[in-house]
């Protein structure tokens, strides 16, 4: 059971919803392993990059059963997420046609989500937050 911020993710993009925390937390964290892992050399394998994008997808599952508990509208914000791992996907079939090299896929995937913390998440969590009628 993940339940404890190491400090990784900066405090300006927590949402204050523990448990997405702290899976933004592994996300960022396993970027910047594949970063240092992919450093100088073309990885071995992709496996560990499928892996990100299917622990990212296992996130966005959580934050829509956050949003079906809590009676939260959310078919939008899941339309997005199918959006994101498209893009995604099909971002690192580049990297496997060799037209997009991994460390611009990784930069790419960072940018990306930090956008989908606070472009996507902190608007979900206001919305979590606020009183239920
Ligand atoms: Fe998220």
């Amino acid at each position: 059971m993940e339940s404890s911020l190491s400090g990784l993710l900066p405090p300006s993009m927590l949402i204050d919803i523990p448990e997405i925390d702290v899976q933004h937390e592994e996300i960022f964290r396993r970027i910047e392993t594949l970063k240092l892992s992919s450093f100088g050399s073309a990885p071995t394998s992709l496996d560990e990059f499928d892996s990100l994008i299917n622990y990212l997808e296992w996130h966005f599952t959580s934050e829509e059963r956050l949003a079906l508990l809590r009676g939260v509208p959310f078919a939008e914000h899941a339309r997005v997420h199918e959006e994101n791992l498209q893009m995604l996907r099909k971002a690192l079939r580049g990297v496997r046609d060799g037209s997009r090299d991994v460390h611009s896929f990784l930069r790419f995937m960072e940018y990306w989500f930090e956008r989908h913390i606070n472009e996507e998440d902190k608007p979900f969590a206001a919305s979590l937050h606020a009183p239920q009628s």
